[in-house]
């Protein structure tokens, strides 16, 4: 589904209100809920919007969990960090626990080991969660499946760390993987999820701006196939709901 909005700040309190919402019914069913936030800019505002005082009374802080989609190899104080964005401007000013923030760690000795840790760590979170029993079901072949993935999308279609061209987008073993050096803005090597983790998500939201990304979605829309082969993000195919916040304005 898509929905359309005039500029950014009217798609991101609409994402506000999916996140919001989302969390709740996560919440209320099964007593906490699983967030992976998206990395690059366009997200920012929703997460300045998530964090003013109406909206994040509405938010079960204690209950969620926050992940992220891909990291640049950066250190986690470095302005073009995604997790340095997100608790900038929003994990830092709402009461969420610091064991509830589960962000990809960049101090290790290079990307792959960063890469296999972060799975292990989501295969260990997953599977304590699934022994309280307070996740049974959630397990399909072993891939857990998270209540939210926030992405976005660069102007090459490319989505969280899944670039043009990868071989990681046949990956099927792995959930998480190195991304090499020498693609995308900042070219630094990245970490990402990949596609088989991405997809068992309950609710996938893609937040856009502006018309190069917009003529993508659209032919994603129009001709998946030929989309499928040119840009990554049309092989986001969630088992779960897929929902497009399209601002024609940044
Ligand atoms: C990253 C990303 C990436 C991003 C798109 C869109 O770390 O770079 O997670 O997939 O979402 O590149 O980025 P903008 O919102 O900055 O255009």
């Amino acid at each position: 589904m898509i929905r359309e909005f005039a500029n950014i700040q009217q798609a991101s309190s609409a994402a506000v209100k999916q996140i919001t919402d989302i969390a709740g019914s996560a919440v209320r069913a099964r007593g906490f809920c699983t967030i992976v936030l998206a990395g690059g800019s366009t997200p920012r505002q929703t997460y300045e919007f998530l964090s003013a005082a109406a909206n994040a009374a509405k938010m079960p802080w204690q209950q969620s969990h926050f992940f992220w989609g891909d990291e640049r190899w950066l250190a986690s104080s470095h302005p073009d960090s995604n997790y340095h964005m997100a608790h900038n401007v929003l994990l830092s000013k709402v009461p969420v626990p610091s064991r509830n923030i589960h962000r990809i760690t960049t101090r290790h000795k290079n990307p792959e080991t960063a890469a296999a840790l972060y799975e292990k760590h989501l295969r260990d979170f997953f599977h304590l969660k699934t022994r309280a029993g307070m996740k049974s079901n959630d397990l399909n072949m072993g891939i857990p499946s998270f209540d939210l993935v926030l992405l976005g999308m660069g102007t090459d279609g490319h989505t969280a760390s899944l670039f043009p061209g990868s071989d990681l987008l046949e990956e099927r073993k792995k959930w998480v993987a190195a991304v090499p050096p020498g693609v995308g803005s900042p070219p630094v090597a990245r970490i990402t999820l990949t596609l088989p983790l991405l997809n068992q998500a309950e609710n996938v939201i893609f937040l856009i701006a502006g018309n190069r990304k917009r003529a993508i979605l659209d032919s994603i829309l129009t001709r998946p196939a030929e989309a499928e082969a040119l840009y990554p993000a049309a092989r986001i195919k969630p088992v779960g709901t897929l929902l497009w916040l399209a601002a024609a304005e940044g």
